[in-house]
């Protein structure tokens, strides 16, 4: 069962503006003697974290977490797993998490939760799509690049099946 690009949801130009309106709205909200540190969620916010900290200006220090909820299925299982954890010290120190994605929630929940209990000096949200319709549980988002409809959607980071991510662009799928 082969899966194909349908539409595209948002273009590789519209992308770039919201990372940059992005961008600009963190480095406002951090002040330069803040000790950031980025934090990626492997694999699929590779992409955004990317192109995400060339327009945050401000000195930050960039780590990844891999964490498995999905698999190769389209749906979630509930079940977060901690594939890789950071190589960076985190106590005191203000993290900003990157997600290319939010839909139920559970990855992040997790992921909140265990951070925070790391002693951080603050904790935010940055994904570039919320699906909040698909949401299971409880969770603040700080900044949010596209409220999207309950659509199965590739590209940009995104993958259906390990395939697709290299799209510059976000687009559905179907058969
Ligand atoms: C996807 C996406 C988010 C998570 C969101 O990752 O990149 O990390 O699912 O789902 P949730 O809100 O229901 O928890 P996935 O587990 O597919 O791994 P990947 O990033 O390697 O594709
Ligand atoms: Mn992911
Ligand atoms: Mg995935």
């Amino acid at each position: 069962m082969s899966k194909k690009i349908d539409q595209v949801l948002f273009s590789e130009k519209v992308i770039a503006d919201k990372v940059e309106e992005l961008g600009k709205r963190i480095t406002s909200e951090y002040s330069k003697d803040d000790q950031i540190i980025v934090i990626g969620v492997l694999k699929g916010a590779n992409i955004f974290l990317g192109d995400l900290v060339r327009k945050i200006d401000l000195p930050l220090s960039i780590d990844f977490m891999a964490v498995s909820s999905y698999g190769n299925s389209t749906t979630s299982s509930g079940i977060v797993r901690i594939l890789k954890d950071l190589d960076l010290e985190i106590e005191g120190k203000h993290i900003l998490i990157i997600e290319d994605i939010v839909d139920t929630g559970l990855t992040l929940k997790y992921l909140t939760e265990n951070l925070k209990s790391r002693n951080v000096a603050s904790l935010k949200i940055c994904t570039l799509l919320d699906k909040p319709l698909r949401r299971k549980c409880d969770l603040h988002i700080d900044y949010v690049g596209f409220e999207i409809p309950d659509a199965f959607i590739v590209g940009y980071g995104i993958d259906y099946a390990e395939k697709f991510r290299n799209l510059p662009y976000i687009a559905t799928i179907k058969e």
